[in-house]
């Protein structure tokens, strides 16, 4: 009997990729869902999945949370800033616990794009590397639900607003990478690096999406990097932070959220979710 673990599992991601495990034929008697908030994933406890407590900020706690776990998939966590050490904490109880493989949910590009979320990838990539127990690299391009997560405001302001210069966008659903997680936690294939993007789309083609779906009159407007870390402060972000999520728009523009990787696919072995249905489910 394996038994996985699924860290997270109160967030989007972790929840889909206890899903896909429970999909895929795993019992939930053979998995655990690691939460800070343990209430926001009772309902996985409901449905006979063992549930525990686990905060990266609490070694203690994730020693408790690995006892017994073979395989985890270490979703990465979400406070930009901490997040190394809250990942080397994770891997060190990972260590101690005698966790047989680690996946762990990265960037795509991570080592070489100027994306600024990259460094504490890169960082976590290397202490995974440094650590013996092997393991499974899912380098995520960004999610579908980004954007579809906006199509208020797209839809109010009849803008898709960004600083992408036009350039492509290879992004997928949140369920399609959480599949391809729990693929990767149950596949014996180790030390693996997957670039994963799905459907590739600009941000007119978004526009176009959101236009036809919705009926409402959605045009994309595309901005210098500066002229929209200007509009993040406008609605109240301070200088820093609007420069640093502006400057991934800058990043897109140089192509580093694209890829013509079909490793997403393979994996899950069907089509990653196409745009318009994405747009037509948040709609
Ligand atoms: N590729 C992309 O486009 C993209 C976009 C957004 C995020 N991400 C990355 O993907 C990850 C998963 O995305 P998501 O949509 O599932 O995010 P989410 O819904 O915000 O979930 C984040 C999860 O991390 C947990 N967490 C945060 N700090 C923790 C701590 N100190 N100890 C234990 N757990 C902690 C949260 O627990 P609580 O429920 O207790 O808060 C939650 O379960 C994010 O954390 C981020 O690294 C990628």
């Amino acid at each position: 009997m394996t038994t996985y673990a699924v860290t997270g599992a109160s967030g989007h991601l972790g929840r889909l990729v206890v899903e896909s495990l429970l999909a895929r034929g795993v019992a939930a008697a053979d998995i655990v869902a690691i939460a800070r908030t343990t209430s926001k994933a009772q309902d996985l406890a409901d449905r006979g999945v063992e549930l525990r407590f686990g905060d990266y900020d609490d070694a203690a706690s994730l020693d408790a949370a690995l006892a017994g776990v073979d395989r985890l998939v270490l979703v990465s966590a979400s406070e930009v800033g901490r997040r190394v050490a809250q990942h080397e904490a994770v891997i060190g109880a990972a260590e101690r616990a005698g966790v047989s493989r680690i996946v762990y949910t990265s960037l795509l590009g991570a080592a070489t794009t100027s994306n600024p979320l990259a460094p504490e990838h890169v960082a976590t990539e290397r202490a995974l590397a440094d650590s013996p127990i092997p393991a499974t690299v899912l380098r995520n391009s960004w999610y579908l639900e980004n954007y579809t997560g906006q199509i208020g405001t797209y839809t109010a302001t009849g803008t898709v607003l960004g600083a992408t210069g036009g350039a492509t966008i290879a992004a997928a659903a949140r369920a399609d990478y959480a599949e391809a997680a729990a693929v990767a936690a149950l596949q014996d294939a180790e030390g693996q690096t997957y670039e994963l993007g799905g459907t590739r789309f600009t941000l007119e083609d978004l526009a176009a999406a959101v236009a036809s779906t919705t009926g409402a009159e959605v045009t994309a407007s595309d901005v210098t990097v500066d002229q929209l870390a200007a509009t993040f402060q406008e609605v109240g972000m301070d200088a820093g932070t609007a420069g640093f999520w502006a400057s991934i728009d800058g990043s897109i523009a140089k192509g580093e959220l694209d890829t013509a990787s079909t490793a997403l696919e393979d994996l899950i072995g069907r089509p990653a979710t196409s745009l318009a249905d994405a747009v037509a489910a948040a709609v």
